[in-house]
């Protein structure tokens, strides 16, 4: 089979060193890709988001499967202009993806179909959204209905700081057009969990469980970033938590998706927060998260094209989803300034010592080649995963590993995994 999978980051990087080890697949490409992702896939420089452009490419050059990693594609309807061409292509369609692309739309979702999650009410209205918060508690909770680069949710401590964030998220419409309407709900707390899950319309596979850091600094200081590291499985993701989620979340979310007229097919993240009353739904997200996937794949054992293709053709129920019975870690490697600000561009040295290894990996988020090296490209660079037995001989050789890699500007957390201790 030949492949194309979209996007650039360390999701893209993993799904691609996943396929690669899958018989069926005989030649991959990536568009855009990074310096990583071309020891397996040759990459093309066509953006993420010109769909005419990547079907043409597909058509081109006869690809069997395309693979989309990243939201902005799919929310924005790239499944639909492949399939209307016949082009094969594994993730929702536009109709489905809004379930990531719309959060005022998955709170509703939820809300008609009862599966748990925080109270809450949307507004287009700012004055109505202003108004609303005189009688509020807080700490209270604003979300941009749309995509925002993870960025969109603001945890306002008192009346002044969210009339504030309304006036940003609404009037200054500092996330664009992913402000003109808003949810603002109520302060949850508890433990995070990241659980990601094939579905194929009808029948829902879950993977094992993941947790991830997503402040900047250790300790969880500073700013909220796209993920500084992930572990898995999560020790707090219990069996009980397990067999709550599949009573009252997982099965009802894929159901409600398809009574609406809207079948999804493709990855349902469920961010989930496991609060005194149990768990509940934070956030749906329509893809692998970043850098969960980092974490999650290298534990799969399935062929991940058989899963991709019994997804699309709705016979994932044939499919019994295995995982090994071990943890993983990853920390992620940034540019020092990340998220604000910082430089791009110096030499990457030490990737060679992860070439063949089956229990460390160095997945690519932004690296490019430069004169024939690979530089940094992005505020998180590189995606550090290793194995170990638990999580805590796991996150040992992460941060061995970590010190194989060197660049200059390099900085990471020395937390990630830590919460495991308190089990
Ligand atoms: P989201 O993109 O909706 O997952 O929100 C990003 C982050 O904001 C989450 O991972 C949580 O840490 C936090 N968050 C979102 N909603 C709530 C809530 N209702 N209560 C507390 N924290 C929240
Ligand atoms: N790591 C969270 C996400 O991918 O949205």
């Amino acid at each position: 089979m030949k492949i194309l999978i979209i996007g650039s980051g360390g999701r893209e990087h993993v799904i691609a060193w996943k396929a690669a080890r899958s018989p069926k697949v005989d030649k991959m490409y990536c568009a855009p890709g990074n310096a990583g992702i071309a020891e397996y896939a040759e990459c093309v420089n066509i953006g993420a988001m010109e769909f005419e452009k990547l079907a043409a490419f597909a058509k081109e050059k006869g690809i069997d499967l395309t693979i989309v990693g990243m939201d902005d594609p799919l929310v924005g309807g790239i499944v639909d202009v492949f399939e209307t061409q016949g082009l094969r292509i594994f993730g929702p369609r536009k109709d489905a993806a809004i379930l990531e692309g719309s959060k005022a739309f998955s709170k509703d979702l939820m809300k008609k179909y009862h599966i748990p999650t925080a109270a809450y009410e949307n507004f287009t209205d700012p004055q109505k959204a202003l108004a609303c918060l005189e009688t509020a508690r807080f700490p209270i909770v604003l979300k941009a209905d749309g995509l925002a680069l993870g960025k969109g949710v603001l945890i306002c401590q008192n009346l002044e700081e969210a009339r504030e964030g309304v006036r940003e998220i609404m009037l200054d419409k500092k996330f664009g057009q992913a402000g003109n309407q808003m949810v603002i709900e109520e302060f949850m707390t508890g433990r995070e969990v990241s659980v990601l899950s094939f579905v194929d319309g009808k029948t829902i596979r879950i993977m094992t469980s993941a947790q991830d850091h997503k402040r900047a600094k250790d300790k969880d200081q500073g700013l909220n970033t796209g993920g500084m590291g992930t572990f898995s499985p999560s020790p707090f993701y219990t069996e009980e938590v397990d067999t709550f989620c599949k009573q009252y979340i997982y099965q009802q979310t894929v159901d409600a998706m398809a009574a609406e007229g809207r079948t999804f097919q493709g990855i349902i993240f469920f961010g989930l927060m496991l609060t005194e009353d149990g768990p509940k739904v934070l956030e749906y997200n329509a893809r692998f998260g970043d850098p969960e996937a980092q974490v999650v794949l290298p534990r799969m054992k399935n062929d991940i094209i058989e899963v991709f293709e019994a997804c699309i053709d709705g016979t994932l129920d044939r499919i019994d989803l295995q995982f090994e019975d071990n943890a993983a870690v990853c920390v992620v490697l940034a540019s020092d300034g990340y998220p604000v600000s910082y430089e791009k561009g110096f030499p990457i040295h030490g990737l060679e010592h992860f070439k063949g290894s089956e229990d460390y990996f160095v997945f690519h988020a932004g690296t490019c080649f430069k004169n024939g090296e690979v530089v940094t490209n992005g505020g998180r660079v590189l995606g550090v995963t290793a194995k170990g037995k638990d999580l805590k001989e796991a996150r040992e050789h992460a941060y061995q590993a970590v010190e194989l890699v060197e660049f200059q500007n390099k900085y990471y957390r020395h937390d990630i995994g830590k919460a495991i201790d308190e089990v």
